[in-house]
């Protein structure tokens, strides 16, 4: 197994970010494989913080860095996103970056109708990044989608802006809202279309052949399982599928490309946005993790929602994403915790159910049923080797991983990107 797949194990902001780049340098390609630039990947080397939202986390160690046909392509965030980092003294240029020519466009109509439509949910809002990802999707599925391919034809976009138009202009006036100017639109796609296409390819076939020439792949997921579309917390999720197996239709590989399954797993759990949360804390103890653990969005800036770290459902996206190992991180978090809580089980009408039900009701109303464990007084942030930590923070690591029936590949300590303790090296499992 030479590729490596990373997803998130929980809903998101796991540290995907960093577990990439540590594991960019040895890899020949990074793909990211579906969602858009509603993710925020931090990466922390040294003095510098890259902070990606598009860009696989490749491209900061200038590994040949790939945006798969599984993502939605905002053109004029992406076009910010490489200018940001081009100040940063990243090399980004047609060698090392490609994108899939397939991959359907966000255009702003997309974030007009994302806005309107969590304005009018009110409080029953989904809580999105506002990016226009959902609509974006809904587009690709609906066959109305314009794709990156279609910017070097845009003489020949009237059947399709017909299309798209007649939909959009409908969902519109139901807002009360102005019809898409439909030449700004077009002005607005000709003037992006040199910059995207540029870096347009059919990407599929240049994987395939980075593939057979033995070359290895890293994956880089978005977003985490309990935000996919199917096995997440539905309604309450992103609009696309999270899981490993993305991989391969996102960016035109088989399958058996997927290799090697690391879920990222935070040490507690945290969600941004709506929806249930069993393990949430809204006491001094949710305060500290998010304070200790820095839980802001880095898309949005919103507070992180935070609470203990959740076994069950840890080990639902375990068994669904098909993980072979687990990246544990933000361990450091929970230094100097007296005692630090996992929870093993829920309680639902009675009933004791070691899994999380389907039904959003359900997953409201079910209750923690937590263990208890002592914490640990020594520190294990910077960490770099297994020696260099606290026996009981062992106790914690080895605890997790029984519970998730998963074992630790990677424990991360830090931020910083050498402040990682290698347990099983995921690319010559
Ligand atoms: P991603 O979306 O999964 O890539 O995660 P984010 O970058 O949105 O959020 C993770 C945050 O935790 C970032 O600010 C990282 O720099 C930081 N981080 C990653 N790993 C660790 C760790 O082991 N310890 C600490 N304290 N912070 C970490
Ligand atoms: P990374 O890759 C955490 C959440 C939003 C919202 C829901 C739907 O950094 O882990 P969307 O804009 O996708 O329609 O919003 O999904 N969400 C994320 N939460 N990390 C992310 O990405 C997220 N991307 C989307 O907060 O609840
Ligand atoms: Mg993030």
């Amino acid at each position: 197994m030479a590729n490596v797949t990373v997803i998130g194990a929980q809903w998101g902001d796991e540290g995907k970010g960093k577990i990439v780049d540590w594991l960019a340098s040895r890899a020949d390609a990074v793909v990211r494989f579906q969602g858009g630039h509603n993710a925020g990947h931090t990466l922390v080397v040294g003095e510098q913080v890259y902070k990606l939202s598009l860009l696989p986390s490749g491209i900061v160690t200038g590994t040949l860095s790939i945006i798969g046909n599984g993502v939605v392509l905002d053109p004029w965030a992406l076009k910010a996103e490489i200018e940001k980092l081009t100040a940063q003294g990243v090399e980004i240029n047609a060698d090392n970056f490609a994108i899939a020519d397939n991959c359907p466009l966000i255009l702003p109509l997309h974030r007009d109708l994302d806005g309107l439509r969590e304005a009018a949910a009110g409080a029953g809002k989904i809580g999105t990044t506002g990016r226009g990802i959902g609509p974006a999707y809904e587009d690709k599925v609906g066959r109305r989608a314009i794709r990156v391919c279609d910017l070097a034809h845009l003489d020949a976009l009237d059947a399709q802006l017909d299309r798209l138009c007649a939909h959009h202009d409908a969902l519109r006036a139901g807002f009360g809202q102005p019809p898409v100017d439909r030449a700004a639109l077009l002005a607005e796609l000709r003037e992006i279309a040199p910059y995207v296409l540029q870096f347009a390819q059919p990407v599929w076939k240049r994987l395939n052949a980075v593939r057979k020439a033995g070359a290895r792949i890293l994956f880089e997921g978005a977003q985490g399982v309990l935000l996919d579309v199917d096995h997440g917390t539905y309604p309450f999720v992103t609009s696309s599928n999270t899981v490993s197996g993305t991989a391969a239709s996102g960016s035109g590989l088989g399958p058996s490309a997927t290799g090697f399954v690391l879920g990222i797993v935070k040490a507690y759990t945290t969600r941004v946005g709506s929806g249930p949360f069993p393990t949430e804390l809204a006491d001094e103890v949710g305060q500290r993790l998010g304070e200790r653990g820095h839980e802001f969005g880095t898309v949005t800036g919103r507070k992180r929602r935070c609470g203990w770290f959740d076994a069950v459902l840890t080990r639902q996206s375990c068994a669904i994403s098909g993980v072979t190992g687990i990246a544990l991180t933000k361990l450091d978090v929970l230094d100097g915790f007296d005692k630090v809580k996992i929870c093993i089980g829920y309680r639902l009408n009675g009933k004791v159910l070691d899994y999380f039900p389907s039904h959003a009701a359900d997953q409201a109303n079910v209750e923690p049923i937590y263990e208890e464990m002592d914490g640990w007084q020594g520190t294990t942030a910077g960490a770099r080797s297994w020696a260099d930590l606290p026996a009981q923070a062992i106790k914690y690591i080895q605890r997790v991983q029984e519970l998730i029936e998963t074992p630790v590949a990677l424990v991360s300590t830090s931020p910083e990107r050498e402040d990682t303790i290698l347990v099983r090296d995921p690319f010559v499992d």
